[in-house]
């Protein structure tokens, strides 16, 4: 696996080595998990190459000691990428991809208002300006994200189409630990006790109640609850166990009946 902390060397490698076949690009902020694992997956099966880019982006974290606490682990990262067969794995730094110092930036002016905005505002300005640098500058073929942060991925598609960027944007299914919580980096930040009730989430979410109900029901489990709210054929939710928010989504055709 090829290492890039510098731009200028990847572009001078993709437009030598990279360019004779297509390329699957993961975008990632590291503390990589078995969902990321699953699109680098997908990745390798679609492409003739794959790119993986580790950037912890600051400008998506409305709130600083949430950054902070952010899981690092870069060296185990590039571990398992090695060994999962990535091609070349892109470790910019700050300077790096906000040459701009941030002052351009791509706001969204109605999906990115619902949801996790309340809590998050700038949030998705964030992401959206960080993943379209990054786009542009793997170039790759096809980009892999996880339906688990389904708002993400629907502003995501909806950006490439709007700027008319040429990689597809290919929505990932969420990966779940065996007793049904979605993997994300941040349930490394759960105690043990909040890891055993946090499944407690997704079940509710599935249940047949009522949106005020499954709240209701949340609660009582002992969740701070941020939103619970039915979208188009999407139920969405967010909760905090303690300080660590986490998110999640199904298809309402999943609700049990
Ligand atoms: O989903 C993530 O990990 C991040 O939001 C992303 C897409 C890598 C942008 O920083």
């Amino acid at each position: 696996m090829e290492i890039f902390t510098d731009i200028i060397n990847w572009q001078a490698a993709r437009d030598s080595g990279y360019n004779d076949g297509s390329i699957g690009f993961v975008p990632t902020m590291g503390s990589l998990h078995r969902g990321h694992l699953s699109l680098v997956r997908y990745s390798l099966k679609e492409n003739d190459y794959t790119v993986v880019s580790i950037f912890l982006n600051p400008t998506q974290f409305n709130n600083p000691d949430d950054l902070k606490h952010y899981p690092r682990e870069i060296e185990r990262d590039q571990i398992l990428l090695e060994k999962a067969g990535v091609d070349a794995l892109l470790l910019p730094d700050y300077g790096q991809i906000y040459n701009d110092d941030y002052r351009y930036q791509v706001i969204e002016t109605e999906f990115s208002k619902k949801l996790c905005y309340a809590s998050r505002p700038g949030h998705f300005d964030g992401v959206l300006t960080v993943v379209l640098k990054l786009l542009n500058i793997v170039q790759a073929s096809r980009a892999y994200f996880g339906e688990k942060d389904y708002q993400q991925f629907q502003l995501i598609k909806d950006m490439a189409r709007a700027f008319f960027l040429p990689t597809v944007i290919v929505p990932c299914p969420t990966i779940r630990e065996s007793d049904g919580l979605a993997a994300s980096s941040r349930n490394l930040n759960l105690t043990a006790v909040e890891r055993k009730l946090a499944p407690k989430f997704v079940r509710r979410l599935r249940s047949e109640q009522a949106v005020q109900n499954v709240i209701a029901g949340l609660e009582t489990d002992g969740f701070r609850v941020d939103y619970v709210e039915d979208i188009g054929d999407r139920r969405f939710g967010a909760v905090y166990l303690g300080p660590v928010r986490l998110i999640d989504n199904i298809e309402l055709k999943e609700i049990t009946k």
